[in-house]
């Protein structure tokens, strides 16, 4: 912690999607570490952007509220800055199976279009990208190390897996450092709870809050998860560390765990709900890719990272900030 104040003291952070939830969470440890932060957002409504995420730190940061598509506002943005998180992204699914087209421009062409603005106007620019365990598809085994064969059962996948790739090659090509990190599920503060666009962890936690049941889909599924946290703390080694330049890493959680008993997790930590289970929706049932949780050995072995707060622990924090602050997210 006090390693990453101060190396990033004073330094100039641009945050591609920092009014969404990780990236929100991002230009606030940031700002209280002492970088100069910029956030930039298109704030669709559909999205994870929410400008509540910001509140209280309003002042110490510049705001652009404009699109990663602009490829002519991306020139003005990335100029002098010295890192680049590179968190912007349509993220359902569901939508890039109905909505390919936006997909394709925000999460491949529109990497392209930043990597491009690097190498023409900030090469010495470190960028780390936000990638996903998506593009792994079904996975042949488990846990999933970064060796596993990469078959997406998405549009949202192939776009992600494609804008992955660049930066990679951009780092291999064009010597522009940067490095991806294959995210699994996500939570805590400041996600996206209005609906289950972002992840189903919101849409459970607000019914929890109200007071209302929630929906399981199968139950069985296995999964892991991590907390924003310790994401932001791989996010941060990652772009400080040059050896973590062209590579690509797991993130990873504490333990494995069905969701039927993370549903069960949830209302014991909350004191009182209910849920039901459901079959998956069939349009839902033909992307899912089944049990799921992550080797990220290479992570630890490589930059020492760890998830440091346990499941239980995270949710509770995360249902604390939602009981206090729920209609900043309705
Ligand atoms: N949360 C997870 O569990 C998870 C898992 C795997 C990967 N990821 C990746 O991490 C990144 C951040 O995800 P998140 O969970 O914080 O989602 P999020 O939706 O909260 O954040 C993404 C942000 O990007 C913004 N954005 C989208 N398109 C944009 C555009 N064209 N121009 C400018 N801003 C735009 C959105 O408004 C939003 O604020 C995404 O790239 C996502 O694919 C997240």
């Amino acid at each position: 912690m006090d390693e990453l104040k101060s190396f990033f003291a004073g330094k100039k952070c641009i945050i591609m999607g920092g009014l969404g939830f990780i990236g929100s969470n991002l230009a606030r440890r940031l700002v209280d570490i002492g970088a100069c932060v910029t956030v930039v957002d298109n704030l669709i409504p559909e999205y994870g952007g929410n400008l509540f995420n910001i509140s209280g730190i309003e002042e110490k940061v510049r705001v652009s509220i404009s699109d990663v598509r602009d490829s002519h506002s991306l020139r003005h943005l990335i100029e002098g800055q010295d890192y680049l998180f590179n968190l912007a992204g349509q993220t359902s699914h569901l939508d890039s199976m109905e909505d390919p087209y936006t997909d394709l421009e925000i999460n491949c062409r529109a990497q392209l279009s930043i990597l491009e603005t690097c190498r023409f106007y900030n090469p010495g620019i470190k960028i780390v990208f936000a990638s996903t365990r998506q593009i792994y598809g079904k996975p042949d085994y488990l846990p999933v190390d970064e060796k596993h064969l990469l078959r997406p059962v998405d549009v949202n996948g192939i776009n992600k897996m494609a804008g992955e790739q660049y930066h990679i090659l951009y780092n291999n090509v064009y010597g522009i450092r940067a490095c991806a990190l294959r995210l699994t599920n996500t939570y805590g503060p400041r996600m996206r709870i209005r609906d289950a666009k972002q992840t189903f962890v919101g849409i459970w936690i607000r019914f929890l809050i109200e007071g209302e049941p929630f929906e399981v889909w199968g139950g069985e599924q296995l999964r892991d998860f991590t907390y924003v946290d310790d994401a932001i703390e791989a996010i941060l080694i990652s772009a400080k560390e040059d050896k973590a330049n062209g590579k690509i890493f797991n993130l990873g959680g504490d333990r494995v765990i069905s969701l039927k008993e993370l549903a069960e997790l949830l209302v014991e930590i909350n004191g009182a709900g209910k849920y039901t289970i459901h079959p998956f929706p069939p349009d839902r049932k033909k992307i899912d890719i089944g049990d799921y949780y992550a080797d990220f050995k290479q992570i630890r072995e490589t930059l020492g990272w760890n998830p440091r707060v346990p499941l239980r622990e995270g949710l509770n924090r995360t249902l604390l900030f939602y009981k206090e602050h729920l209609q900043g997210y309705l």
